[in-house]
């Protein structure tokens, strides 16, 4: 991997994947569409205006600047996705399908993250084996199961190099995510240090897999740099670091912010998803093929979120 290109720069993840590569010395270019380019990512290197869906501008971005990996983060989030089930098959697998095209005539490497969502009701949820049922409800987890096969199915069709995590909930505090079923655990920080209280639309007890986005992001570059040779699994690493329910982040906030309250008004829809959901995640076969492990808990990430937030909304009060 020396030459990538980042689709959906501006977005949860990629507004940080882009600095976090750079850092590390790669070349990359901040792919972006229908958002405005980060001031950040145009300062510090090249960027480019492409779309997923769009194969022919991203064949002539690839060729420009020599890509030889592309990182896809262009998704649909799973409640957004419930209310637009077709757009999210045409980005999450027309898109992707035309982008594994493109990576086997241009012999690319390519990372399109899976998520939490490829499991559904019937899968073991408690600590949910790497290798077990993926029967999701959702059309996002739909989506993501087949990215995950199509990714398989490419590497032994034709070998090219896709890989991918199945991401759980990631928490940040650079660009909030839309339209997830895990958001509330990014909104419950910023409510938190600017209201001091927030209502949760999930109920008490829903425990989901979550991740700080710096382990996030290292999992991302581990998994594209590790040895094919020592990969069973390519598509679908179960990565973990946390579990929590929302009375625990609350829990976890009040160390800081000792009055903080918490109360809950139920989204029917995201607790159902939540509910088909894991708990927690096995990871321990991404630990035996790439060394994965995560560094934070849940009581780092409330340091640092509540830290970075105080420091946001003291420099913009809006
Ligand atoms: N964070 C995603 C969602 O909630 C799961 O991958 O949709």
């Amino acid at each position: 991997m020396k030459n990538i290109l980042v689709i959906g720069a501006a977005g949860q993840i990629g507004s940080e994947l882009v600095p976090y590569l750079r850092k590390l010395g790669y070349m990359t270019v901040a792919g972006t569409s229908g958002r405005t380019p980060l001031p950040a990512h145009l300062a510090e290197g090249p960027s480019a205006v492409v779309n997923l869906m769009d194969t022919d501008v991203l064949r002539q971005t690839v060729d420009y600047f020599q890509i030889d990996t592309v990182m896809n983060l262009a998704a649909i989030l799973s409640a957004t996705a419930e209310r637009d089930p077709l757009k999210a098959w045409r980005v999450g697998v027309d898109g992707v399908i035309g982008l594994l095209e493109l990576a086997r005539d241009k012999k690319l490497s390519v990372f399109t993250p899976s998520s939490i969502g490829v499991f559904g009701p019937s899968t073991p949820l408690k600590f949910t084996p790497q290798d077990t049922v993926c029967r999701p409800q959702t059309v996002y987890g739909i989506t993501k199961v087949t990215d995950e096969l199509l990714g398989d199915y490419y590497r032994k069709k034709y070998g090219v190099d896709a890989r991918s995590v199945r991401y759980p909930g990631l928490i940040s505090y650079v660009t909030p995510p839309g339209g997830g079923t895990t958001d509330y655990a990014v909104d419950i920080y910023w409510q938190a240090v600017k209201t001091g209280s927030y209502i949760s639309p999930l109920a008490r007890g829903t425990y989901l897999p979550m991740m700080f986005m710096e382990d996030a992001l290292r999992a991302a570059v581990e998994l594209m740099e590790a040895d094919p040779a020592r990969l069973k699994h390519f598509n679908g690493f179960n990565v973990s670091a946390m579990s929590f329910a929302p009375e625990e982040v609350a829990a976890s906030i009040r160390r800081h912010i000792p009055n903080f309250e918490l109360g809950y008004a139920i989204n029917p829809m995201l607790q159902s998803i939540a509910d088909s959901w894991p708990d927690a995640l096995d990871d321990s076969v991404a630990t035996e093929e790439w060394d994965w492990h995560s560094r934070y808990t849940l009581d780092d990430m409330t340091d640092i979120m509540l830290g970075e937030i105080r420091k946001q909304l003291a420099a913009d009060p809006t």
